[in-house]
């Protein structure tokens, strides 16, 4: 056997490995074959013959185990050897569901192996028991309710309004999705909203979103006047899809909403996508959408991209709002956040503002626009539309 750092060479006949051993590496062939067989007693049971291109030796570094099976070269035969930490790499970081269907189909050929030697191993059960109690599954089931709910209309959209909070004046609302199931009632959006957004039902249900809000803008727009600005929240799957900024503006077309009311909600991760993001960014307010970046300072904040990209407005994110009295530190970096914007030519919104301290402090600071139960929670549009356009809201004492 000579052996170079990544491949060698094995002759023919040659056992590379046995069942039992320990197992360090896997093999792609990359010319000859090789026969992978199970040793009962002195009998050779044969399972596979494989050959260029294929790999072998990977089960017992992925589930951990001795080598399930034994293999010899039937020809003289060049490998390539993949490192356990290669491997392993690559596998942690794949989804969990197609990790646990891995562990499935290695135990399936372990048991297959086992019957043909007549032997048991009840370790090669534990990959089947652990599918039948693994969250894997339950993601998929939920990713089958949320396609159930879009089809049979269980979404809602709620709004909550954007205040100036100096003058209490209502000028713009964020759009924020509900799902009603018609047993079990709201399902909060915690449960569901994270999970929605990294699956590809987010395409077909921010379609949707799109759709509900342009068709309600209207109405908003009747009742608080033309320069009312919706927020919609877009997840980077949506944004990234190439499809993206043409249908909405087939959207904005049909229900004759101007872009300019229209501001399209992006988080920093978002912003990471780099020059892709940054294209699409530049094209959205080429045509006039207005764009704001999202829970601010809480994700993976790059100073470098905001410094480049077209944003309009700053939302601070509740949990630096809730703390603002409470913490100096915290406080000292809203100061800088506001700073930050004005410097760069956009405009704050608070999230979360709960009390009117909270709000004093905020308007010290010149932070104007504020979402948040102080003024009123997100409801659906007929409770919207009762609002008055001014608030009575006293200063705090
Ligand atoms: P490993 O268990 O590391 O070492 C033996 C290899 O043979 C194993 O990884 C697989 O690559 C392969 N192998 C084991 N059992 C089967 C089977 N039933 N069918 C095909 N290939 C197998
Ligand atoms: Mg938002």
């Amino acid at each position: 056997m000579s052996t170079t750092k990544k491949q060698i060479t094995i002759t023919k006949d040659t056992v590379l490995f046995r069942q039992g051993d320990a197992g360090d590496c896997a093999y792609v062939i990359e010319s000859g074959k090789v026969l992978i067989y199970i040793e009962k007693g002195s009998v050779e049971v044969p399972i596979a013959h494989i050959k260029k291109g294929e790999i072998f030796g990977e089960m017992s570094l992925i589930d951990n185990s001795p080598r399930s099976a034994s293999v010899r070269a039937t020809e003289d035969t060049v490998l390539n050897k993949i490192t356990r930490d290669q491997l392993v790499d690559r596998y942690q970081s794949s989804d969990q569901l197609v990790q646990l269907l891995l562990r499935v189909m290695m135990s399936r050929l372990r048991r297959n192996n086992n019957t043909l030697m007549n032997t048991n191993n009840s370790q090669d059960e534990s990959a089947l028991e652990e599918a039948t109690s693994n969250d894997a599954f339950g993601n998929i089931r939920l990713e089958n309710r949320l396609l159930e709910a879009l089809n049979n209309q269980e979404f809602e959209m709620f709004y909550q309004p954007i205040v100036d909070m100096e003058q209490n004046k209502i000028i713009g609302c964020e759009a924020l999705i509900r799902w009603k199931d018609p047993i079990a009632g709201y399902i909060s959006p915690d449960k569901f909203i994270d999970f929605l957004e990294n699956s590809s039902l987010m395409i077909p249900v921010g379609q949707w979103i799109f759709e509900t809000c342009f068709k309600d803008f209207n109405k908003f727009k009747d009742q608080f006047g033309s320069d009312f600005v919706m927020s919609i929240n877009v997840s980077g799957r949506q944004f990234v899809h190439q499809d993206f900024l043409i249908d909405l503006e087939k959207l904005t077309w049909k229900h004759k909403v101007l872009p300019k009311n229209i501001k399209l909600e992006v988080t920093e991760r978002v912003m990471m996508d780099g020059f892709n993001a940054m294209d699409i960014l530049n094209r959205c307010t080429e045509k006039g959408f207005q764009i704001s970046i999202d829970d601010f300072g809480t994700g993976f904040s790059s100073l470098q991209y905001l410094s480049q990209m077209p944003v309009n407005y700053l939302k601070i994110d509740r949990s630096f709002v809730s703390k603002i009295n409470s913490d100096p530190k915290v406080l000292a970096v809203v100061k800088s956040m506001i700073y930050m914007a004005k410097e760069l030519g956009m405009s704050i919104i608070a999230e979360g503002v709960e009390t009117a301290t909270e709000r004093d402090v905020l308007l010290s600071l010149d932070a104007n626009l504020a979402q948040g139960w102080l003024y009123c929670k997100a409801v659906p549009i007929q409770d919207f539309l009762k609002l008055p356009i001014h608030f009575s809201l006293k200063k705090a004492a």
